[in-house]
């Protein structure tokens, strides 16, 4: 397919939630009353996605820095993360949803893992559409790791190492065969990329909204894939 004939939704849809703890503070609450209305709004998203006929959507669930929050907000979006796992499945499975995690799987608890297991075991064969949730994930750790793995591959092998190439480099990525996004959502007026999706960033449309990621739903979602229809693809080319 061309780019002139490219069809006007987004394959990839990519989502950097954002705002929770605002959400919760305008309304005199803790934090993590914002992380669960967040979930709310991630079940949303995953729905309004799958009726767009949008092929992945990918959520910034945790990063590699957000290790660093107080540690009951980090241990609530623990749970949070277990409790929707355990929850969802069936909506998953009647939606024809694939699920998958991407991220430094070797921080999170072996209870959390077992269940990722699981859930990404029972939903393997679905095809409908593909939810990449990242978690424990920075887009330099995960390009660190492609380097050494490279860097490994062609130990002693230097004219291998002089040819490698994009393709062979997308090859050794975390998000390996998954589509680079097309679209990246950032919610609650932010406009930076905070270590997420790097490499994979090279030629994606942004969209910032100064909406608050528990407030996030269907309506918004389609107004952001509104916006990208309109957008003018050229990949550093003219048309
Ligand atoms: C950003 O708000 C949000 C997060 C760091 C966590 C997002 C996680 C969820 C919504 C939990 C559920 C996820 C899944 C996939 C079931 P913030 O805390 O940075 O808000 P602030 O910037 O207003 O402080």
């Amino acid at each position: 397919m061309t780019h002139m004939e490219e069809k006007r939704i987004p394959q990839h849809v990519s989502i950097i939630m954002d705002g929770n703890g605002r959400w919760a503070r305008e309304r005199g609450r803790e934090r993590v009353y914002g992380h669960k209305h967040g979930v709310e709004s991630v079940r949303a998203c995953t729905e309004a996605a799958v009726e767009a006929g949008v092929k992945y959507l990918s959520l910034f669930a945790f990063s590699e820095e957000n290790w660093g929050r107080p540690e009951a907000e980090v241990t609530t979006l623990m749970e949070l993360m277990m409790d929707a796992i355990a929850r969802e499945v069936r909506t998953l499975m009647d939606n024809g949803v694939r699920f998958v995690v991407i991220g430094n799987r070797k921080r999170l608890s072996d209870k959390l893992n077992q269940a990722i297991d699981g859930l990404m075991e029972e939903t393997a064969g679905q095809q409908r559409m593909t939810l990449v949730v990242f978690l424990s994930y920075s887009g330099k750790w995960d390009l660190l790791q492609a380097a050494k793995e490279l860097a490994r591959r062609h130990a002693g092998d230097p004219e291998g190492l002089e040819a490698a190439d994009a393709a062979e480099f997308d090859s050794l990525l975390a998000t390996a065969g998954i589509p680079d996004p097309d679209l990246l959502i950032r919610t609650s007026g932010e406009q930076r990329i905070s270590n997420f999706l790097l490499w994979q960033c090279a030629y994606t449309e942004f969209y910032f909204t100064d909406i608050l990621w528990p407030d996030f739903r269907k309506e918004a979602f389609r107004a952001a894939l509104e916006e990208f229809a309109r957008r003018d693809r050229r990949y550093g080319k003219v048309k």
